[in-house]
């Protein structure tokens, strides 16, 4: 069969990109090895930057976000007991939904679903074939069939462990990384949130945050050791360490209760360069992944999804391949940008096995700036509410 757009991966940047050519009349075929519960399953961040809050209305896909999301005008970092305010609205004008990446991707399924998509699931052994010449074609087994996908461009959405980004020979492509020397450990508890905006806590035991999916239904997390195993944390032992680590104010009015999803998650810095290779254009984490303190992951993914979609309308639409050809220099541009914010921001909020007593210091006058200087402020709520696309 043929599709305009082949699509390999089904999670948030597969299925908004599906979605926008949809709206825009361009066919797509979406890929994905899991099912749809399973790719439901996986619990990720619930920060949404301005710019894919306005995809998500491109797409048509943003009625339950705007009535269950919670808009957010700022958020708060402490250290040890000491809290302070970072106000997006003032600053930048622009505040943040938070709203679950779960629900994002749920939206946009039922989206698909309901305008017809074609979403194959359980998809094996996906092959991407001739990609570096003028008629690419996808191969892939399911239920003991293969199957061939003709298309005239292959959207690479299938995330970190993907086959998409191995397709691009190693002579051609240069990976950059970093691996953080810790790990978050995260709880999903049906309780009231311990407060109406994230805290982002820098303690002497180690980072904590304290976010939120619902008016019941809090996220917490802690920086662990990455030879932790979830079973080495009971709930009783998670909620005892968070209290530790997050003001006094906080940790008196935290409501504590069963975790009803627990998981510890590495720390990385990725990137992948180019993000095209012919007909082959990366998105989201088949190209980049960020550590979580910033949430950048899924709003990256999203600027890649806006300049990858308006490169293709204008190249169906109008016959033009300037956007296609300026994909990968204007992603990485703010890909690069969104991975200096997440460095710094973790390197501002943990606390790193080999800090010495001056490193501490060092951080700790960071902090102390961040709260007394409304520039550095300014700083951090523009990269925090999302940079420009
Ligand atoms: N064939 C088909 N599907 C695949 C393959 C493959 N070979 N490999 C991976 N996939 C699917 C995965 O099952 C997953 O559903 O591709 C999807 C990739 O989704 P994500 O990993 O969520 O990546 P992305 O859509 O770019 O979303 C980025 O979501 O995962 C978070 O932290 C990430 O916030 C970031 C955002
Ligand atoms: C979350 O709610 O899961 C979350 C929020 C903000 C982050 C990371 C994770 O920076």
């Amino acid at each position: 069969m043929r599709t305009q757009v082949a699509i390999i991966g089904g999670g948030p940047s597969g299925l908004l990109l599906s979605q926008l050519l949809h709206k825009s009349g361009i066919s797509s075929v979406v890929l994905e090895r899991k099912t749809r519960d399973y790719v439901l399953g996986r619990i990720r961040a619930g920060v949404l930057e301005v710019g894919m809050v306005d995809l998500m209305r491109e797409a048509g896909v943003a009625e339950r976000m705007e009535a269950e999301g919670y808009v957010h005008d700022g958020t708060k970092i402490s250290c040890g007991d000491e809290i302070f305010h970072i106000d997006f609205k003032k600053l930048t004008g622009t505040p943040v939904m938070v709203y679950g990446q779960t629900e994002v991707t749920r939206d946009l399924y039922d989206a698909r679903e309901a305008a017809g998509g074609d979403i194959r699931f359980n998809v094996e052994n996906v092959v991407i074939h001739g990609a570096d010449g003028d008629a690419p074609f996808v191969t892939y087994s399911a239920e003991g069939q293969e199957h061939r996908i003709d298309c005239d461009y292959v959207a690479g959405c299938d995330g970190f462990h993907g086959v998409s980004r191995q397709t691009i020979p190693l002579d051609v492509r240069k990976e950059y990384e970093k691996v953080y020397p810790f790990g978050w450990l995260g709880i999903l508890s049906e309780t009231p949130p311990v407060d109406d905006e994230l805290i982002y806590a820098n303690s002497e035991r180690g980072f904590a945050l304290c976010s939120m999916r619902n008016a019941n239904l809090s996220r917490y997390y802690i920086q662990c050791s990455l030879s932790d195993s979830v079973d080495d944390w009971t709930d009783a032992a998670f909620w005892e360490e968070l209290k530790r680590r997050i003001p006094r104010e906080a940790a008196d009015k935290l409501v504590t209760g069963p975790s009803i999803e627990k998981s510890i998650a590495p720390l990385r810095s990725f990137v992948t360069e180019p993000m095209r290779w012919g007909r082959l254009f990366l998105c989201g984490d088949a190209a980049h992944i960020v550590p979580p303190t910033g949430a950048k992951g899924l709003n990256t993914a999203a600027s890649d999804i806006h300049y990858l979609y308006n490169g293709l309308k204008d190249f169906y639409l109008d016959g033009t391949c300037d956007g296609l050809d300026a994909y990968s220099e204007k992603a990485l541009a703010r890909v690069w940008k969104a991975e200096r914010f997440s460095w710094w921001f973790s390197s501002l909020m943990h606390r790193y096995p080999d800090q010495s007593e001056f490193d501490l210091k060092m951080q700790q006058a960071e902090i102390a700036f961040l709260r007394d200087n409304e520039n550095a402020q300014k700083v951090m709520a523009e990269n925090y509410v999302g940079l420009p696309y």
